[in-house]
């Protein structure tokens, strides 16, 4: 069990993707008195340049893993012994999962299943701790009223929320069968700086800076529940110290947008920092072929994790999208970064080895 303000040594996997880096530039300098290992495959979702604000930080070490390698796993908890584990690493993007289901399944899956035999080798039963973070699109679709709760049935639709749904039930069944300490939280969109341009906002910000169409699937009436991604890792923090091992807990931020509208309100940020005209951007909207499968609309009820433990998201919809145009406007190094082939060569020369 954890105590806090006890030491810990914290294995944290997909920490070079959006999330995980957001979760270690927060919490790595505010808590020197934790050991944060990192563990990632960097496959194109990952930028370790994201954490370079941690590079030479005593309480900060990376690994670069896949966790479908179940030897090289072993060999990291052998080496650093977590005392938690907070589970970021999966592959997230539902349109690729369409595209090509099989990375979904190995390392949602897969890898989820390795990084637990790797906590039941290492802990006794009760000992330890399992973070899984995951996503409120393994309760498949609303239609226009309600929300979901911790107890929603489990109904994904895409390659994506199914390998994302096995993998939550994993975690249990090893929490239930094997006494490993497990805890699951389940989070609605997340949006913010570091988020790989491939996702709905940074892709239209971008798309909007080069002034390119911005494709919206559909008619754009698809609803999502947005949260700043630095309200998400509060929220996981919170979890992994006071959360009940055992339970699971909703996250999200009561912030429910179509997504013309979520587009709309990016042309209006954009025209405004700027300069630009906001018609003139609003006029790249291209309506393309719906996604398959397209859940309609997802909304999260919080209430449990507020109620609890007394989280609640800092950021209002309009103050985080304006941070998030503002820190793409001040990194288009970072933007370039991640889409050049020099980026995967710089990637294999100086991590290839290790
Ligand atoms: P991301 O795609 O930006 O980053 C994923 C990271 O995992 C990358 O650094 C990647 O290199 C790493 N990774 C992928 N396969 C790996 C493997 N086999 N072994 C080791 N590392 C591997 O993802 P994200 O958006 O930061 O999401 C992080 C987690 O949060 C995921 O589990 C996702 O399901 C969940 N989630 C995301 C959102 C969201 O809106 N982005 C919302 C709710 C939950
Ligand atoms: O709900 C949590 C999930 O949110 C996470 O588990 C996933 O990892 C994360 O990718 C996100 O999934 P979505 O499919 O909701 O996110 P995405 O940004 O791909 O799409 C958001 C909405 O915008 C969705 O309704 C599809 C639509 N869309 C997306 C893209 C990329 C468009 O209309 N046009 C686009 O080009």
């Amino acid at each position: 069990m954890v105590s806090p303000g006890k030491n810990m040594k914290i294995l944290v996997t997909g920490g070079a993707g959006f999330i995980g880096a957001n979760f270690l530039n927060l919490l790595v300098p505010r808590h020197p008195e934790h050991l944060f290992v990192n563990l990632d495959a960097l496959t194109y979702a990952a930028n370790p340049r994201s954490l370079a604000g941690l590079e030479g930080r005593a309480n900060y070490a990376f690994v670069r893993v896949d966790l479908v390698d179940f030897e090289a796993v072993r060999a990291t908890f052998a080496k650093h012994q977590p005392e938690v584990v907070v589970h970021f690493a999966a592959e997230s993007h539902v349109d690729r999962s369409i595209a090509g289901p099989r990375p979904f399944l190995r390392t949602n899956i897969e890898g989820t299943f390795n990084l637990l035999e790797a906590c039941r080798e290492a802990w006794k039963p009760g000992q330890g701790l399992l973070h899984h973070v995951s996503t409120d699109e393994v309760y498949g679709s609303l239609g226009a009223e309600g929300l979901f709760t911790e107890e929603t049935k489990y109904d994904p639709s895409s390659p994506y929320s199914a390998s994302k749904a096995a993998s939550d039930h994993l975690v249990r069944a090893w929490g239930r069968t094997f006494g490993i300490p497990v805890k699951i939280t389940n989070c609605s969109n997340n949006y913010g700086p570091l988020q790989f341009p491939e996702k709905l906002i940074p892709l239209m910000i971008q798309n909007l800076l080069e002034r390119k169409p911005l494709p919206v699937y559909g008619k754009g009436e698809n609803v999502r529940d947005w949260l700043f991604v630095g309200d998400h890792c509060e929220a996981i923090w919170t979890v992994v110290l006071r959360g009940k091992p055992g339970e699971t807990y909703n996250i999200g931020g009561r912030s429910e947008q179509r997504n013309i509208d979520v587009v709309k309100q990016l042309c209006a940020i954009v025209a405004q920092e700027t300069g630009a005209s906001e018609t003139e951007l609003f006029g790249l909207v291209t309506y393309v072929k719906d996604r398959p499968g397209h859940d309609l609309r997802y909304a999260i009820d919080a209430s449990k994790i507020e109620r609890e433990l007394g989280w609640q998201p800092q950021e209002t919809f309009a103050s985080g999208m304006r941070k998030t145009v503002r820190w793409y406007l001040g990194n288009q190094d970072w933007v370039a970064s991640v889409r050049t082939g020099e980026y995967r060569k710089w990637i294999e020369q100086n991590y290839g080895s290790r």
